[in-house]
């Protein structure tokens, strides 16, 4: 059996932050393949280098050096002016943040992600309520952020990212600002809208309860990412 094509591959991608003073090398070499419908967790301790490998994952942020391929265009090689067209064609984000546009209401946030995509205005609204249908918000969308709880924004902001069926969505700590409960809830919500759309995620978490739902789970440590081993077992006293 051949597996299918990496919806994203990344060779040997470092990145140094050279603004400040002192340098700073936040990622170290990373290689990694995602395949499509694969979840990754992403654990490790603060100032890890997380949130830059998301982003440069994301295009947000480009590679000091090293190789990446979002389903077979290399992005590290791509001009600056392209990156939006990757992200937008590309990508969904979730926000620890939520990120939501205060003015728009629920539905109106998650129509503009398809109407940047070009779909016009009756239609995008349309996919939106049913994706906020699917998220649990049928009964909230007029509202506005300010009047939602953080949960309801976190389940906004997921429509968000899965309405246009991006084939990668990244997560950067999308239960960080949410109680255990409900962070529960959007982490399992994420995992099955994902299998849906057969689209590969990583979440980046300081929650332990993800290596449950994910199928894959790393951890960063100063700027390398190692795998771990879901299945090695303790050796118990006999
Ligand atoms: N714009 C920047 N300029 C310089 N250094 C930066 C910049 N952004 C991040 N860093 C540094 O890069 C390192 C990695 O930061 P990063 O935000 O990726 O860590 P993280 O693993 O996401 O941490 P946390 O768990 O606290 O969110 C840190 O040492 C940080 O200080
Ligand atoms: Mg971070």
């Amino acid at each position: 059996m051949t597996l299918p094509e990496p919806v994203l591959k990344l060779e040997n991608v470092r990145k140094v932050y050279t603004e400040e003073r002192v340098p700073v090398e936040a990622v170290r070499g990373v290689s990694l393949e995602v395949r499509p419908g694969e979840i990754l967790g992403i654990m490790g301790p603060s100032g890890s280098g997380k949130t830059t490998l998301l982003s440069i994952m994301g295009c947000i942020l480009r590679p000091t050096s090293g190789e990446m391929w979002i389903r077979g265009r290399n992005t590290a090689r791509l001009p600056e002016r392209k990156l939006p067209v990757v992200r937008r064609e590309e990508i969904g984000f979730v926000f620890q943040s939520f990120n939501l546009f205060p003015a728009l209401s629920a539905l109106e946030n998650v129509a503009l992600a398809l109407r940047i995509r070009g779909m016009a205005g009756r239609e995008a609204r349309a996919h939106a309520e049913e994706a906020l249908t699917k998220v649990g918000l049928s009964d909230r969308l007029r509202f506005l952020p300010k009047d939602l709880s953080g949960g309801q924004k976190q389940r906004v902001s997921l429509a968000r990212a899965i309405v246009a069926r991006p084939p990668l969505i990244l997560a950067d700590e999308p239960t960080g600002s949410l109680d255990s409960e409900n962070g529960r809830q959007v982490l399992a919500l994420l995992r099955s809208l994902a299998r849906e759309n057969g689209s590969a995620v990583a979440i980046v978490t300081h929650d332990h309860r993800v290596s449950e739902l994910v199928d894959r789970l790393f951890r960063m440590e100063d700027g390398r990412l190692a795998e771990q081993h879901a299945n090695h077992e303790e050796v118990r006293p006999s």
